[in-house]
């Protein structure tokens, strides 16, 4: 039977025409070209100081990238069991779940809450944090547990920042990233005031695990996907775990850990080349670092991440409006445009969205938001840079992946990514395949087959819920080990079990999938 298409196939990018471009303008976008292009051999370049940054973070010496171990030490069966609470604290929301692990290999339940992570809590104070994070978790168990005399809850927390931790339930933050700035929280530890604050309110939860939400992905997408290897995530902040064998850590040596345990490391690869060695920073980037709360800090994740991407697009049309020989939005009031991080990373996605040959989507979205009313070519201009950008970010993310899979030697494997870039933004799978491809070498797919989805040897592919399920598993994975003796890592083994009902998975019914 002859399938029918409802809709035209998507073309991976539109013709565009830049035939009536003036000739000041073009030259304009030819030199965004220059700036923003990241060509194969500097693709290449990039990923093989990229591994060996990676090696240096594991080294005594220690490097850029932090290379964090998580003591969370391998990879889940699919067998595992029991109910969890997961909280995962997010840029814009705070999530809830409550997660049934059941005895069906790779199967879970999960009932969720979101809450609104208020604009101030990101440069208050460390007690107004840790007592609304506390207030929201009350209020889940109350809503859902109402009237029930509970045993203690076991957590997995995803604290999606730089932590170092000497065991997995502790977590000393290094800094803030992604915006956040709240006093008196860098360089302690997170779990104390955390726990503290359960405790002033009576809230029955033991905290078992501190996660980053790249090693909940890595987690949860090994529990349905026996290839995983890398867990990504391409949103907000940018970062990537894997599994190491704790043979090839040098600083964890003095331990004496079994060489052949493997140990998720939290790479929070955003800190690549903060010493600005290789990565081709242009004046946009500099301005961005310079601005924000941390400079000289996660350099790659300010090229890359969704939190950047709006900015530079809305610094280089300043620049150009102000500062270039080619004025463009000439005689229009820019004041909106003058506001710091004024556009995020989902204004670009709509450019980029747009359908229409002539852009109209893209006009009406500048009057919209901005105020600005755009010729024809300068709406060429600004899909031309939105594309660029775009690209930029997503070859460049690349080159983390690959530099993990030249340092582990996976030929093949299966990469499980999340965010809201990797979600969302037009066609970043696209272009992060073809970057591999180029940085990889890759003339032809899995099995001999074609390249293409489904037969590149190594495949980004959409997550499960890391910062959910893959707390909930890492919860899981540690009550386990305690159960078995084996404590390597983990701080307060005794009080996990105390007062804990942990791994029965029939100790409570949990509706499937329901959202409230
Ligand atoms: C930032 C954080 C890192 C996190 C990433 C993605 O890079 O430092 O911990 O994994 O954002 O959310």
């Amino acid at each position: 039977m002859a399938t029918r298409h409802t809709q035209p196939r998507r073309q991976p990018s539109r013709k565009g025409s830049m035939a009536d471009i003036p000739k000041d303008l073009l030259q304009e976008i030819k030199r965004l070209e220059d700036l923003f292009t990241v060509d194969t051999a500097k693709l290449k370049s990039i990923t093989s100081h990229f591994q060996s940054e990676l090696a240096k973070g594991l080294s005594k010496e220690g490097g850029s990238i932090p290379m964090n171990p998580t003591w969370c030490m391998g990879f889940p069966t699919g067998h595992e069991t029991g109910t969890f609470l997961a909280l995962d604290m997010g840029g814009t929301n705070l999530r809830v779940c409550e997660i049934n692990l059941p005895e069906e290999k790779g199967e879970f339940d999960i009932i969720q809450s979101k809450y609104r992570m208020p604009e101030e809590l990101k440069t208050g104070t460390a007690d107004e944090l840790w007592g609304y994070i506390a207030d929201c978790l009350q209020q889940f168990i109350e809503y859902h547990h109402e009237g029930e005399k509970l045993d203690k809850l076991p957590l997995g927390f995803t604290f999606s920042y730089p932590a170092t931790q000497d065991f997995i339930d502790h977590g000393v933050l290094q800094r803030w990233t992604k915006g956040f700035d709240i006093d008196g929280v860098e360089g302690k530890d997170v779990v104390p005031p955390f726990e503290a604050a359960l405790e002033e309110r009576g809230v029955p939860i033991k905290l078992t695990a501190l996660i980053n939400d790249t090693t909940g992905t890595l987690i949860a997408s090994a529990y349905t996907d026996s290839e995983m290897r890398i867990g990504c995530i391409f949103g907000t902040g940018c970062n990537a775990a894997y599994m190491e064998h704790c043979g090839d850590i040098p600083k964890l040596e003095h331990m004496k850990l079994d060489p052949n345990q493997e140990i998720a490391i939290n790479c929070e690869w955003g800190a690549f080349d903060n010493e600005h060695k290789i990565l081709p920073r242009t004046q946009y980037d500099i301005i961005i670092d310079k601005d924000s709360p941390r400079p000289g800090q996660q350099s790659f994740e300010k090229m890359v991440a969704g939190l950047y991407l709006g900015e530079l697009f809305r610094l280089v049309l300043l620049d150009l409006h102000e500062v270039a020989h080619v004025k463009i939005f000439e005689g229009q009031d820019v004041s909106s445009l003058k506001k710091p991080y004024s556009l995020d990373a989902s204004f670009l996605s709509d450019i980029e969205n747009d359908p229409f040959e002539n852009l109209s989507e893209t006009h009406d979205r500048f009057e919209k938001a901005l105020g600005i009313k755009c010729t024809k070519p300068e709406l060429e201009l600004i899909r031309r840079l939105a594309e660029l950008i775009g690209t930029r970010s997503a070859r460049l993310s690349a080159c983390g992946v690959a530099a993990i899979c030249l340092k582990k030697n996976y030929k093949t494997c299966h990469v499980g990514a999340d965010g809201s870039v990797f979600n969302k933004y037009p066609h970043f799978k696209a272009r992060g395949a073809q970057a591999l491809k180029e940085i990889l070498d890759w003339d032809k797919g899995r099995d001999g087959k074609a390249l293409g989805k489904g037969h590149d040897p190594v495949e980004i592919l959409p997550a499960e819920d890391g910062s959910g399920v893959g707390a909930a598993l890492i919860a899981a994975l540690t009550l386990k080990r305690v159960q078995e003796g084996k404590v390597m890592g983990i701080r307060d083994p005794e009080g996990m079990l105390k007062g804990t009902k942990a791994a029965d998975p029939k100790s409570k019914e949990v509706a499937p999938e329901s959202k409230k």
